[in-house]
This record gives C-alpha cells, structure tokens and sequence, in this order.
C-alpha cells in the first residue's frame, strides 16, 4: 500500500490511524496488515485487499445481501449483459444517466461505494484516482479480475458502507448505486460518505424505485431480493442532513431506478 493510500485510510469504528505491519501467521507465513497502534485491532489484508469487516459483525439484511452477492458475483456481469442485450437496453447510456451528473475533474479521488464489479469505471474519466469498497468478497475478486482486462487502476476496500475506513475529507467525489435501498442503516451509509467527501463535493446516489420492487418481488428467481421489503423504498431525500445544498432527484432507467443528487456544503 502506497503512502497516500495509507495516509487516508482509518479504523472504520474509532477512525484512528493505521499502520501496515507484517507478521507471520501461525503456518510460518508473512500475513500483511493494517494495524490500529492504539487498540491492537489488525484488518489483514488478501491478495491486495484490506479487509474492514468481521463475518459475525455483519447482520440482518446486510449479511442476506452479502451472501447472495457472493453467490452470484462471477455469474453478475454475464448476467447484466444477457439481460441488457434481451431488452434492448444500450448499457453505456444507461449508466451515463447517473455518470454524467458526477463532476470528476483530472487528479480527483473518485469513491464508489459499493463498488461492484467495477462496471462504472469503464465509463468515467482515466485521469482521476479511483477507490472501491464493497461488502463482498466475491464482488471485489471479479472487480480485480475486471480491471486487469479493462486495463484500470483502481484501490480495493472490503468494509460496510455503513462505516467506511477512510480519514473525514478524503474525497472530492463520492457515489454510490445500486444496493443501498436494503442497507441495514442507510442514514449511517449517508452519513458516512458525507463524512469522507471533501467540502463541496456533490453525490450521486441510486437504486431501484418501488414500481420495480413491486414487479420484480413475485416473479420466482427474483422474490429473495425484493420479497419481504420493511417498508416501500423512496429515494432516501428525508435522510440527509438539512445543511445539504441542490438537493435533487430524478427519475432514471425509464422511471425503474432513482437519481438522487446533492452536494456538501464548502
Ligand atoms: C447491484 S450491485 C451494484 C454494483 C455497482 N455499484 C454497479 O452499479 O454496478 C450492489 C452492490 O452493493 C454491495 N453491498 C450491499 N450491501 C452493502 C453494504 N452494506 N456495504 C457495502 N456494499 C454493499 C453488494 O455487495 C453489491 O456489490
């Protein structure tokens, strides 16, 4: 891990520095780290990948979501296409529909959260500095794998979205899509990208709109994502902090998904 990497990633709980530190595990092999001095508390780090999580603290539908991201993450992509080419759908423009309101200048630290399989990164701008955090393992290998054939650069996290690793003013754009409509605690999530993004930086943040909850959650396959929904989803505008400025929210994916935009106060 390089210097400025190191210099911007935290405890995600108590948020105090960390040191890389190497050790050797109890077969005799180096085992490198990330070390909070303070508490002793170590997240190892596997093939590239620092590690923010515990299994047994992972809980209730964010546990649901990993399991089943795992389960489908080398089949995720292959997926996404066939269905895309099924209905038609130009993926590119699709996905610009949320790209395009990121304001991604030369030089700039860019944060998915939830990073997926990297899919995005193919559509924004080689000049900026890229960071992935996502809460499956399997979904940050097929990033890896992604991002060699896509011949992108990009710094991998496995953590909750809900407490991210990283130093208060990190970043100078923050977006998140796709998965925080059954987060455990989207308030936290909000939260904590509001936290990480520097003074000004304005957010993306979608997902499905209820309208497609609703036709996808009695089809067979597709009930265990969108059954038994706590309660009907709406673009979480009631959740962020009053201080947020040029609040938005759009429409986007044909009315199936929503845009919300805003920015942090400088
Ligand atoms: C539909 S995928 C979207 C991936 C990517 N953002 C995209 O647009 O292609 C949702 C992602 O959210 C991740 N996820 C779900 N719950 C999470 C959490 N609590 N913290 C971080 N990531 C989470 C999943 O592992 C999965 O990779």
């Amino acid at each position: 891990m390089n210097s400025d990497i190191l210099a911007m990633v935290c405890d995600p709980i108590t948020h105090d520095p960390l040191e890389v530190e190497t050790i050797l595990d109890s077969r005799g092999l180096k085992q490198e780290s990330l070390t909070n001095r303070k508490t002793g508390k170590r997240f190892p780090i596997r093939d590239g990948i620092p590690i923010f999580i515990e299994d047994e603290v992972i809980s209730g539908p964010n546990k649901k979501y990993q399991s089943m991201y795992d389960r489908l993450a080398t089949l995720s992509d292959f997926s996404t296409s066939a269905y895309s080419h099924w209905k038609g759908i130009n993926v590119e423009a699709r996905l610009r529909e949320y790209l395009d309101e990121l304001e991604v200048k030369e030089g700039d630290r860019v944060l998915e959260v939830s990073v997926g399989t990297g899919r995005n990164l193919q559509f924004l701008p080689r000049t900026a500095q890229y960071f992935g955090l996502d809460i499956s393992w399997g979904m940050l290998k097929q990033c890896q794998l992604n991002m060699r054939k896509w011949n992108l650069d990009i710094s991998l996290f496995m953590g909750n979205a809900e407490c991210l690793p990283f130093k208060k003013e990190s970043f100078d754009v923050v977006f998140h899509f796709g998965g925080i409509n059954f987060f455990n605690d989207r308030a936290a999530a909000i939260r904590e990208m509001i936290r990480v993004a520097k003074p000004g930086t304005k957010f993306v943040i979608g997902d499905e709109n209820e309208e497609l909850a609703q036709r996808y959650e009695n089809l067979p396959v597709m009930d265990g994502w969108y059954g038994n929904r706590a309660q009907a989803i709406t673009a979480p505008v009631d959740l962020l902090p009053p201080e947020m400025q040029e609040v938005r929210v759009k429409d986007i994916s044909g009315g199936d998904l929503y845009c919300l935009s805003f920015r942090k106060p400088c």
